[in-house]
């Protein structure tokens, strides 16, 4: 039988490529986020506001089927300097990208018998710092030692559940437009980013979805932390 899919953040970008590329493949797929326009007989949705985690911790997963959760909704946050912007501002970022992430793996996780996959999302952010996104790249930081400790005490535990968290490279996705829009005088790395889009150097979010469901179907290959340009179609 075809696992639940979960996925986070799937009106648009990477999260919708995938959703749609799961229910090709005919698994049933749970979104959960603020909004979607997938109308699919396999696809339902959970609403939640990631940023408010009274509404992540209401979220309550199957824990009879084979499943899978991919964390992948994310935010870029203030793309401006920490001291120049107030602290509240980055506070939605580590929610959505880390506290919330936390949650939903705890939840999905804890209380089952089953062996369990879940992927989420990192970015090279977690191991490069740049100036403008001093949130992200905490949150993202975050976010893998989070999952490689997890993984660390189920090996200890002989719990099965597998947990990766994959950096996907930059992707074609609104989240780069956001950043292309940012103001120069706040955001030093901007040219680089404008000269990506410009020598079509940016990946398809279908050929990082394709990543994410080779990872999944050929996971014992793979280690926790990884880059997803390492995993072979
Ligand atoms: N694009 C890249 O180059 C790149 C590079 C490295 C890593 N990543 C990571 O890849 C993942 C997907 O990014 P993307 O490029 O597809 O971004 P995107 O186009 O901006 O889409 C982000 C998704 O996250 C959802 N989301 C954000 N805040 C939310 C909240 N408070 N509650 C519920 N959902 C929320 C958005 O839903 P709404 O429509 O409701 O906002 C949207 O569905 C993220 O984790 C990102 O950090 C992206």
């Amino acid at each position: 039988m075809n696992e639940i899919i979960y996925i986070t953040g799937v009106s648009k970008g990477l999260g919708k490529e995938m959703a749609m590329l799961f229910l090709d493949k005919g698994h049933r797929v749970v979104g959960i986020g603020r909004s979607h326009d997938i109308s699919h007989d396999k696809f339902e949705f959970i609403s939640c506001d990631l940023a408010d985690l009274d509404q992540v911790k209401a979220i309550a997963f199957d824990h009879h089927s084979p499943a899978v959760l991919i964390n992948n909704a994310g935010l870029i946050g203030p793309l401006n300097r920490f001291l120049d912007a107030s602290v509240s501002s980055s506070l939605d970022v580590l929610t959505v990208n880390t506290l919330a992430v936390m949650q939903l793996t705890h939840a999905f996780l804890a209380n089952t018998e089953q062996k369990r996959t879940v992927v989420t999302i990192s970015s090279g952010a977690a191991t490069r710092s740049i100036p403008g996104w001093a949130a992200y790249c905490a949150s993202k930081a975050a976010v893998d030692r989070f999952m490689e400790t997890v993984q660390l005490e189920c090996d200890e535990k002989g719990w099965p559940h597998r947990l990766f968290s994959a950096s996907p490279g930059v992707i074609d996705t609104p989240m780069q437009e956001a950043i292309r829009s940012a103001n120069p005088t706040e955001f030093s790395s901007l040219t680089t980013f404008i000269g990506l889009n410009e020598n079509n150097e940016l990946q398809s979010p279908e050929e990082i979805a394709q990543k994410v469901a080779s990872l999944i179907a050929n996971q014992s290959n793979y280690p926790c932390l990884l880059h997803l340009r390492d995993v072979v179609d």
